[in-house]
């Protein structure tokens, strides 16, 4: 597993350069009326990284959906790209089969399963990510063909050098001892705690990147605040808390003054309880260096966590038992 994160830059690397050379049908070229991501768990991580590199980038809805459902705006005009690391994924194929019914332009992004079937089926464009990953240690080969995909299309999120940046600098940290304590740090502060991870609005998807990874990897519960909404409601749970002994909190630090203010009040309320607080400061100049800075330590930390805690971070046993479940209630013909 640690193998996987630690050889990210070339996932990454490998994933743009692979899917900028591929050609987008002529009708998917005229801009959409908003880009709808489907996608469950470490596959549906990659829709809300994207919305939030769109945030200040695109002049159009930009939204991601973890359901079986879509909305009803969604028409002929709009973008959906969906993605399953599998392609397997029930949730993510129904609403997919959904979004194909209402004549949506579709691409689908998988390293196989039945998402790629299905794209045969309806003729619509599939892009391949490296196969023999785990779904969540396949971050940089999803998130990169998108990032290319949407560039091909006439949107980008992200510029040419931030991409190029970003996987100079992951080949930078992968190799760095800093990494390797930072993580270690995060995981150790862990250790026999309920993690809590603190971030501002912008960098939620983060919060809960690093959240799904303490649950897969090291098998333990987390919760996720966000400021500056954590001001409007959690902090009225710090008046009084139960159980502050377990908990441990991680502020994923973005450097935008703002920001900054918010969090570091968040830190010193919920530090004043007796709850130790530690800051992670994200690296990087751009918000996709920061996204992939955090999920890099995030998944580290994870996995060294799980090694204090004598579990295998590759299995998820639960998810395929629950995924048993859904394929009993969502049947494809
Ligand atoms: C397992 C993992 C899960 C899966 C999810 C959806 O590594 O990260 O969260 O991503 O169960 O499966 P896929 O990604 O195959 O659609």
């Amino acid at each position: 597993m640690m193998e996987y994160y630690l050889t990210w830059h070339n996932q990454a690397k490998k994933a743009y350069e692979q899917a900028i050379s591929i050609s987008m049908p002529e009708t998917y070229l005229t801009k959409p009326n908003g880009i709808v991501f489907i996608g469950m768990g470490g596959s549906g991580i990659v829709g809300d990284f994207v919305v939030a590199l769109a945030f200040d980038r695109l002049n159009i809805p930009v939204s991601s959906i973890k359901d079986y459902r879509i909305p009803s705006w969604i028409n002929e005009d709009t973008l959906v790209i969906s993605i399953s690391y599998s392609g397997n994924t029930r949730e993510t194929i129904l609403a997919t089969l959904e979004a194909l019914k209402k004549k949506s332009k579709v691409i689908m992004i998988s390293s196989g399963g039945i998402l790629k079937s299905l794209s045969e089926k309806y003729k619509v464009p599939h892009i391949n990510v490296e196969k023999g990953l785990v779904p969540r240690a396949a971050l940089p080969s999803m998130l990169f063909t998108v990032l290319a995909s949407l560039e091909k299309l006439g949107m980008p999120v992200v510029s040419r050098d931030e991409i190029t940046s970003s996987i100079e600098n992951l080949k930078l940290w992968c190799s760095s001892d800093e990494t390797l304590k930072e993580s270690t740090d995060i995981a150790e502060l862990f250790r026999n705690s309920i993690p809590i991870i603190i971030s501002c609005s912008r960098f939620t998807p983060l919060a809960y990147r690093l959240k799904n990874e303490f649950n897969e990897n090291s098998k333990i519960p987390v919760k996720v605040e966000v400021v500056p909404e954590w001001g409007h409601n959690d902090i009225v749970g710090w008046e009084k808390p139960v159980a502050t002994s377990s908990m441990k909190c991680l502020i994923l630090d973005c450097n935008e003054n703002m920001c900054c203010e918010i969090l570091s009040f968040a830190g010193k309320i919920i530090s004043e309880t007796g709850v130790e607080c530690k800051t992670l400061k994200l690296k990087g100049k751009s918000i996709l260096d920061k996204l992939m800075y955090g999920s890099l330590i995030g998944g580290l930390a994870s996995v060294h966590l799980a090694k204090l805690r004598d579990v295998n971070p590759i299995e998820t046993k639960s998810i395929s038992e629950y995924k048993k479940l859904i394929v009993k209630l969502i049947s494809i013909s």
